[in-house]
């Protein structure tokens, strides 16, 4: 069993680099089975969720080559399979993905329930409302998935909620299909975009990406391409959040500064000082950090992946603030072990309440989720005295290298591996 443990108290200062974007790759690679020339992925990060997407793909067939740490060649020509187990399936939210690819690919698609972080209830009746438009039949078989159209025909498709993942999943299943696809109130996260871009510089036809209505105009071939990952808005906003906790002054390089405009926008508000630059932005602290409110929504809103981070930056700030989560059920699991730390924030269903008490001590606590794990991180950084941080796993979905990558900017924080020998001995 890993752990991190965090020395804290360092005022981080220095250059940090963002990595590809896990919420655009986890999509982006998934697409790749809709083309059966070969494909070059660029800036993927280094993190758990990519290795079991990438497994996946050569699980179906697919030959997956690794040409750097961030860059792999695909070629789907060999894929014959449209399955996707529940060992595979069950390990990440993002599986999903594979049911608008594997049907766009071959109008056949077969795929476990997903797994990933526990944030509430997460429902996909929007994504099989999508493929019901484009004209595939879909039921639940034991737990699985099962996908199948004769032929699938463009279609209308309105969402009754803002949905990332099953606006993507529409794309995917839409960009081969015969005709327009009109999607209406469509999710606007940069990543959407990216999966817009990747498929178009393949030979599809979108339009719209970004905005709350996407066309697609159903192409019968996608040709091969090279294309980057878009760079990390929550990597980078954690990694702010981090040097703003500590005091510090960090320069978070390989950024899109208007992806990260929402997140700057707040930080700015409680004292924060940033400057942006073409590819990065400074973050540094000089004055005292004051209350804000906050309410996650879509984008351009305030992300929900970075309230946890935001909220523990609070929890150092002077007088109270109010953080609403508007888009998951259970997005405030972490505030108990924010509490071990000394954090003072009461929870109402889906509002906290932080009274801000400039310091936080060091503890154990454990990662309940990715962002979650994120947050206790900028903790035991700003902390007095020493954090252990378990069930990294979560982290590590999410996150490369976070440790080296902290270390680099004077973060005192060491990931420890207990040998299992050692476990069994001490149970
Ligand atoms: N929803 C439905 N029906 C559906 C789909 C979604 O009611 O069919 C609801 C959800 O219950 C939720 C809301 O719509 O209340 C938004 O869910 P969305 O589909 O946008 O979320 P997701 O695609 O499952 C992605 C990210 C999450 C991020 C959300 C919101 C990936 C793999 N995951 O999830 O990322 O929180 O969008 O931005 O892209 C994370 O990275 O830590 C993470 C959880």
């Amino acid at each position: 069993m890993d752990k991190f443990v965090i020395q804290g108290g360092n005022r981080l200062q220095g250059e940090i680099q963002v990595s590809g974007a896990k919420n655009a790759a986890v999509g982006l690679i998934p697409a790749v089975l809709l083309c059966d020339e070969e494909c070059v992925l660029e800036n993927v990060p280094d993190i758990s969720d990519v290795s079991i997407c990438l497994r996946i793909l050569y699980e179906l067939g697919a030959s997956v080559e690794m040409l750097k740490p961030d860059t792999y060649r695909i070629n789907c020509k060999g894929v014959r399979g449209f399955s996707v187990p529940y060992e595979s399936a069950k390990q990440m939210r993002a599986s999903y993905y594979f049911l608008g690819a594997l049907l766009g690919r071959t109008g056949k698609a077969r795929v476990s329930m997903p797994g990933g972080c526990p944030l509430g209830d997460r429902p996909i009746d929007q994504h099989l409302k999508a493929f019901s438009a484009l004209g595939a039949r879909s039921c639940n078989d034991h737990g699985m998935i099962d996908l199948s159209a004769d032929k699938l025909v463009g279609g209308q498709i309105y969402f009754d909620v803002v949905t990332v993942g099953a606006t993507m999943n529409a794309m995917l299943a839409a960009v081969k299909a015969e005709g327009l696809t009109i999607i209406e109130n469509a999710a606007k996260e940069p990543h959407i975009v990216d999966l817009a871009n990747f498929l178009n510089s393949m030979g599809a036809d979108i339009m719209g990406a970004g905005t709350d209505v996407i066309k697609i105009r159903g192409v019968s071939y996608l040709h091969g391409t090279t294309y980057a990952v878009i760079p990390d808005q929550i990597e980078a906003g954690t990694f702010m959040v981090a040097a703003a906790a500590t005091g510090g002054d960090v320069l978070v390089k390989g950024v899109i500064p208007k992806h990260l405009e929402p997140i700057t926008n707040k930080m700015k508000k409680i004292g924060v000082n940033i400057e942006e630059f073409d590819d990065a932005v400074r973050v540094w602290v000089d004055g005292p950090l004051v209350k804000t409110s906050i309410k996650t929504q879509p984008h351009p809103g305030f992300p929900t992946d970075m309230q946890p981070q935001m909220a523990t930056l609070l929890t150092l700030a002077e007088g109270t603030s109010v953080v609403t989560e508007g888009v998951w059920e259970q997005r405030f699991r972490y505030v108990e072990e924010l509490r071990r730390m000394g954090a003072d924030i009461a929870v109402n269903d889906k509002v906290a309440i932080i009274t801000g008490t400039g310091k936080l001590m060091g503890a154990p606590v454990k990662a309940c989720d990715l962002r979650a794990g994120a947050a206790l991180i900028i903790a035991g950084l700003a902390a007095n005295g020493v954090t252990e941080i378990e069930d990294i796993h979560h982290i590590e979905r999410g996150y490369g290298n976070i440790e080296e990558k902290l270390r680099g900017i004077g973060g005192d924080i060491r990931k420890v591996s207990t040998p299992p020998t050692a476990m069994k001995k001490a149970l």
